[in-house]
């Protein structure tokens, strides 16, 4: 191999006002696969994070819970570490931008970049909370939609109808922190001028730091100018005071990517040999890679490399951006039971089908990934405990038996064993790509041949017949050989079941390159079971215990609890035929936004719907009038849309598909809508 390389590693600093889930993980997971694999080949690679513990959100939950901000990121710091323990993933060192080391950075990055030139000041006006004494993020404002009249609604969007606003577009706006009316303030904020940084980052984002995606999502931005980006907030808040401006605050978003440098400057202080300026000084010829989710892109790719930039200091090797965790196909929901929880998860799962499932579907892109539950049983159990442990517990048994628990020296099978070996550079560079899902599929390619290899000769038969208990040996010492060279490839994934093989084949920790030799004339340990199936059962018991989770963090009955109004009876609509799967899957059922809803001249139970299905527009007639006698009221609103219902001309024109809605009719009909955030022509599965 050549050189070590020297690699610094992040995921995304998690916030401490909450607990970690199971859509988080997806990134600790990632990162710590591939830190696992950097490591396992013999780089020096360190990985860093932190708590981002900064913020309105965190001071106003500390002061509900009645406690010190200090005591709540205190508090969550351990549930976080906890968790991420438990789920193996292993951090060089785990800090919080709540720190001394964190301070300092700040304030020296900050002061170079005003230095420099590189900040602004000038007047904002923004909402005030006149009770409780603060400006009001957009989050923390509440009011009725301009768009659509919905009420309670948010500063910036609206869920009811996906329109985004200024927070002075609202009507009757509130404090959601004291309910008072807010009224406009002015103060002055600091601002990072990005723009002086347009040319750098036009060539950086072009430069291999970013996925292809990422890149064409960015040059749209710096296509469309670049803004100088708020980087104050005044007072109360949570976080570092600006040097030199008292009352004023660095916005939390200013020092958390500084948390990644301070944490590592902290490890430094307890391993002398790490030099800080190796890593983060100009001239650093180490690696730096920081993993992240696609909504926070914007401060990785963007404010962040500039941020260094300004402030003479090195510029990310690449960004490694993932998608966002959807369970069964649809957005976590607590209300199904599907935004489970770490700890959750471990007190139900072996965290290491969940680091299995996770590595089977991890592309380079940034799609979103399905935890569909289903699957996830049948695939590990499948894969991991069908293919991969069953070599182990196929062979172990006979060798035990038959040889006292020692391999045999010869090998059954050149052809496989060079086979394995040839494979181990297209799987390396698989990992390095972070092409997880193309190293897994490759390694459960060999197990297959292994199995295939094992099942052709059959040591279960042969062990019955006289005189073929050499053969019985040796192919036993293959399997278990075999199995070894699996558990290498895949340690970065499974830790606790290399530890576990490790023990069993009665070896030092396993690197990479012990996968180019066999085991021979070696003593095992006794074999036990490496990994069990996962039950279905416990899958059910996870996800009613996420329903409990949510019972328990919510006062009053959740809306399935409550009583159901009217007679308390389900309709009484007799159910029709049963259909297969297939006849469902049939209907081509998509999300609508509704454009515009008008009167049909002629027609008294007709509305002209105008539908946007994402890439097309769909004109509809449907029979809704009696319930919506405000047609306007419906603009602006999600719906569920059959699109591949054939076109029926009618005396008012052609109507192209339908729209769902409930009810028995006349004022009750209450048209479908999905949850907020889904988009139209997105397909309902
Ligand atoms: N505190 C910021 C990050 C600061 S980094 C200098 C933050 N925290 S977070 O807790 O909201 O998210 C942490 C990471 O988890 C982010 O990379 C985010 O994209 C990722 N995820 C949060 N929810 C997720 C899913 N449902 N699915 C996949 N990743 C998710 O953002
Ligand atoms: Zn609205």
């Amino acid at each position: 191999m050549s050189e070590a390389r020297k690699i610094l590693v992040t995921s995304a600093l998690p916030y401490a006002n909450g607990s970690i889930h199971l859509g988080h993980m997806l990134e600790y997971i990632q990162t710590d696969m591939w830190v696992r694999f950097q490591k396992l080949r013999g780089n020096q690679c360190i990985y860093v994070c932190a708590d981002d513990a900064h913020g309105s959100a965190i001071m106003l939950r500390a002061e509900k819970e009645g406690i010190s901000a200090e005591q709540l990121i205190a508090n969550v710091q351990a549930e976080h570490t906890a968790d991420f323990a438990d789920f193996g993933v292993n951090f060089d060192n785990y800090h919080s931008t709540h720190s001394d080391e964190n301070r300092e950075l700040s304030a020296a990055i900050y002061l170079k970049l005003r230095d420099a030139g590189h900040i602004a000041t000038r007047s904002v006006t923004q909402y005030y909370d006149p009770e409780k004494g603060m400006f009001l993020a957009d989050r923390f404002i509440k009011g009725t939609c301009p768009k659509c009249a919905s009420e309670d609604q948010y500063g910036d969007n609206c869920e009811k109808c996906g329109a985004t606003y200024e927070p002075t577009e609202l009507k009757n706006p509130r404090s959601a922190i004291s309910g008072a009316v807010p009224e406009l303030r002015d103060s002055k904020h600091f601002f990072f001028k990005l723009p002086d940084f347009e040319a750098m980052l036009k060539s950086w984002t072009r430069g291999g730091a970013l996925q292809d995606a990422v890149a064409n999502k960015i040059a749209e931005w710096l296509d469309s100018g670049l803004q100088e980006w708020d980087i104050s907030r005044d007072a109360p808040y949570f976080g570092f005071e600006i040097p030199d401006e008292p009352g004023k605050y660095f916005y939390v978003w200013l020092d958390a990517p500084i948390g990644y440098m301070a944490s590592f400057k902290n490890l430094c202080g307890k391993r002398p040999e790490l030099d800080f300026d190796a890593f983060w000084g100009k001239d650093s010829t180490a690696e730096l890679y920081h993993f992240i989710g696609k909504d926070i892109v914007n401060f990785h790719a963007l404010f962040w490399p500039a941020m260094l930039e300004g402030a003479g200091l090195r510029k990310p090797t690449a960004v490694a951006v993932h998608g966002y965790l959807t369970v069964n196909g649809q957005k976590m929901s607590k209300s199904r039971g599907t935004f489970i929880k770490a700890r959750t998860y471990l007190d139900h799962l072996n965290p290491e089908y969940l680091r299995y499932y996770y590595a089977a579907k991890l592309g380079r892109g940034v799609d979103d990934l399905d935890l569909n539950l289903e699957d996830f049983v049948q695939k590990v159990n499948s894969d991991l405990v069908g293919k991969v442990v069953n070599i182990a517990s196929r062979c172990a048994g006979f060798i035990h038996k038959g040889n006292a628990g020692v391999l045999v020296a010869e090998n059954a099978a050149p052809e496989l064993t060079d086979a394995f070996i040839g494979a181990a550079p297209s799987i390396a560079e698989a990992y390095e790509a972070r092409d997880f899902a193309r190293a897994m599929r490759e390694i459960m390619g060999l197990a297959d041949r292994a199995n295939a290899w094992i099942a052709d000769k059959a040591p279960w038969s042969l062990n019955k017949q006289d005189g073929k208990q050499d053969e019985v040996q040796a192919i036993c010492a293959l399997g278990i050989n075999l199995f070894r060279q699996l558990v290498i490839f895949l340690k970065p994934v499974l830790p606790k079941l290399a530890a576990d093989a490790e023990a069993f084949l009665n070896v030092a920790p396993l690197t990479w390159n012990d996968h180019q030799h066999l085991l021979a004339n070696h003593q095992l340990k006794p074999f036990s079971a490496l990994l069990s199936r996962i039950e279905p059962v416990k899958i059910d018991a996870m996800i009613e215990a996420s329903k409990e989770d949510l019972a328990a963090s919510e006062a009053g009955p959740t809306p399935l609890e409550s009583a159901p109004r009217g007679n308390g009876e389900l309709s009484k609509e007799p159910l029709a035929a049963e259909i297969n799967f297939d006849t469902f899957a049939a209907v081509d059922l998509r999300i609508a936004l509704i454009e515009k809803a008008e009167f049909v001249e002629g027609a008294d139970k007709l509305l002209r719907l105008t539908l946007d299905i994402g890439d097309a527009k769909r004109n509809v007639f449907s029979g809704i009038k009696s319930a919506y006698p405000d047609p306007s009221q419906l603009e602006g609103r999600l719906t569920l849309y059959v699109a591949n219902l054939a076109a029926r001309k009618m005396k008012f024109g052609v109507s192209e598909g339908m729209v769902l809605a409930a009810g028995p009719g006349g004022d009750e009909i209450y048209l479908l809508s999905p949850d907020s955030g889904a988009k139209p022509g997105q397909r309902v599965k």
